[in-house]
Order: structure tokens, then sequence, then C-alpha cells
């Protein structure tokens, strides 16, 4: 697991290394997010929570689109970043599975993320959603884009071709992820964009 400070130092060059977007982790870093935000079907007005936002490139497409969009992340240096990049949102500082600050709206109608929960494994990710749909204004989703594979043969191929530049993380594993999420009360689906990356629809069942 990493700490804030690792994300910290690499704040000044993340924007300079997602925008050659090519190779892994960020093959089809913009197209990820464009995904991203075309699945969460949003109108001006709506409320967006964008977790783990690092410098705002996510958040930002959400401000142009006119919703009200709130971003967190846990490194202070990222959301320095961000706060200069997109003036339009408010950000606080925040680590993923913690209760939310009581100053923040504790419902969102959609809460969307890029490149940041492939740092759980999978029973992390299925707590963290779990908590999540807990702040999910009724009827609201999650759309998550990330790192994921198809299955275990896809991801260990990546890993070859990858040989140093790998890191070992427990990326999306999409045949065993997507079950595991029907099973935790989720309707969930995965859209390829890269040979690395693709976007998860996720919406609790209703009861
Ligand atoms: C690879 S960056 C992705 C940033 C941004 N979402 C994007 O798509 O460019 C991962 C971000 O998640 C944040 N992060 C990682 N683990 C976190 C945690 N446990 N709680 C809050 N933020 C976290 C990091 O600080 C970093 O800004």
């Amino acid at each position: 697991m990493f700490t804030p400070g690792e994300f910290d130092r690499w704040a000044e060059n993340y924007d300079s290394e997602v925008e050659r977007g090519q190779g892994l982790p960020f093959e089809g870093y913009a197209g990820v997010l464009e995904r991203v935000f075309q699945r969460a079907g949003v109108r001006p007005g709506l409320s967006v929570l964008d977790l783990g936002c690092g410098t705002g490139n996510l958040t930002a497409r959400f401000v142009q689109a006119g919703c009200r969009v709130w971003g967190s992340d846990f490194s202070a240096e990222m959301l320095k970043i961000a706060r200069r990049k997109v003036p339009g949102a408010r950000f606080f500082q925040h680590q993923l599975g913690n209760p939310l600050p009581a100053d923040v709206p504790q419902h969102y109608a959609r809460m969307v993320s890029a490149y940041v929960f492939h740092h759980f494994d999978q029973a992390g990710k299925i707590a963290l959603l779990t908590h999540l749909r807990n702040h999910l204004e009724p009827g609201g989703w999650i759309v998550i884009g990330d790192i994921a594979f198809p299955n275990a043969e896809a991801r260990q191929q990546a890993k070859q071709a990858a040989a140093d530049a790998w890191d070992e993380e427990p990326y999306w594993l999409v045949e065993d992820d997507l079950p595991a999420l029907r099973a935790a009360g989720f309707q969930a689906a995965f859209e390829p964009v890269s040979f690395c990356a693709g976007v998860f629809l996720i919406q609790p069942e209703m009861a």
C-alpha cells in the first residue's frame, strides 16, 4: 500500500507522465478518462465526487460539463496542483475508506475515480465500494477507470512484456472481480479501453 508521501513526490511530474499515454500503466489514459465521463451520464448541476482525484484531470471534465464537483485525495501535493488547475471544483484531503469529513456533502449522484482502486486488493476494493454505496444518492452509480486485465493470462502477458517496468499491484482481473462485485450486491459491467485499462460501471442492486 502506498503512502501520501509517495504521491506527494510524484505530483509535479505526474501530468507529463500520463500525457504520454503509452505503455503500462497509462496506455489509453485520455480515452479512459473520457469513457468514465461518458458512462457517468451527467447533466449540469449533478453532484459528482472524484475519488483519488490527483492533479484533477478527471475532475476538470465534470466541471466543464456544469456539474457540482468535489475531488478527494490523500496527497496534499496532488491537491495543490488540482486546486490550481481546476478552480471550479472543491477539493478536500481524505484517505479512502475513512469517514467523509463532516463539512462536505455526504451523498453524491455520481462517484467517479481513475487509476486509484488498483492499489486495493479484491477484498479491499469490495470493502471500499460497500462503504461508498452509503454515500450515493438513490439511483446513483459509480464509474471507475483503472488498470485492468480481462483475465490472468492477459495479465501475465503484460507482465512479461513490461519486464522491469512491471509494478506488482492488485490490478483488476475482470473475470474474477465482476463475479465478486455481483456477489457483494452490485450490478457491474466492464468496458475495455486499452490492453491494460478500462472502465467499470458499478451500481448497488436495488434492495
Ligand atoms: C495514479 S494517481 C490517479 C490520479 C487521477 N485520478 C488521474 O486519473 O489522473 C492515484 C491517486 O490516488 C491517490 N490515492 C492513492 N491511494 C489513496 C488512498 N488510499 N486514499 C486517498 N487517495 C489515494 C494518490 O494520492 C493519487 O493522487
